[in-house]
């Protein structure tokens, strides 16, 4: 059988594409990663593919800060069609995604979210919880819907919240957990499907 083809999207430092890069090279994830993209043009994740000699592109520039354009949604569609990619693996992706790409990958898009959904949805879900003074956070891997962070529940793991914590400390030891938990949860997800 061939290996699931994901194409990973993302905005920022790709610690998380790396680290399923690396579980794949380590064949602990019976995958293939296709393209890397992200919206942001000099983000460090297309600098992280180009060193695993990856395909990556950048996103056409969109004139909404949280959502791309419908056009710039569309051309997206196209580009992942282009690549044959079976799934895509929102890693820090951030903006919201709509219509076009959610019919063009019906249950087939999966993102990882720093908290312990339902809690904690949106930006910053570190210092959200800090915040709430909650004594465990965590992280989520879940399939994409219309509802941001709303879609359904694949795989989390629990953190510790400790009472020194600050924002950087805590985003470490749950970016940490991240880096466990994406591979495993997709691994389990491609042997189910
Ligand atoms: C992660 O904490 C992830 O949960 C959130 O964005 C962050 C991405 O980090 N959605 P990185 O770019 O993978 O390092």
């Amino acid at each position: 059988m061939s290996r699931p083809r994901l194409a990973v999207l993302g905005s920022g430092r790709g610690s998380n594409f790396v680290a399923l890069q690396e579980a794949i090279l380590e064949h602990r994830l019976d995958a293939e990663i296709v393209l890397v993209a992200s919206d942001v043009p000099d983000a460090p994740i297309l600098t992280r593919a180009a060193e695993f000699s990856l395909p990556h592109a950048t996103l056409l520039p969109s004139p909404f800060k949280t959502k791309l354009s419908p056009e710039g949604e569309l051309a997206l569609v196209e580009l992942l069609r282009k690549h044959e990619a079976e799934w895509v693996i929102l890693a820090g992706y951030m903006r919201v995604v709509k219509q076009p790409l959610l019919d063009a990958f019906p249950n087939r898009i999966v993102n990882i979210h720093p908290s312990l959904l339902p809690a904690f949805k949106g930006l910053h879900a570190w210092e959200q919880a800090l915040r709430a003074g909650v004594r465990e956070t965590g992280c989520t891997v879940h399939f994409v819907n219309a509802e941001v962070d709303g879609g359904a529940i694949i795989a989390q793991e629990r953190v510790p919240v400790l009472p020194d914590d600050t924002p950087a400390t805590l985003h470490a030891r749950i970016q940490t957990a991240e880096h466990r938990l994406f591979p495993a949860a997709l691994e389990r997800l491609f042997t189910a499907s």
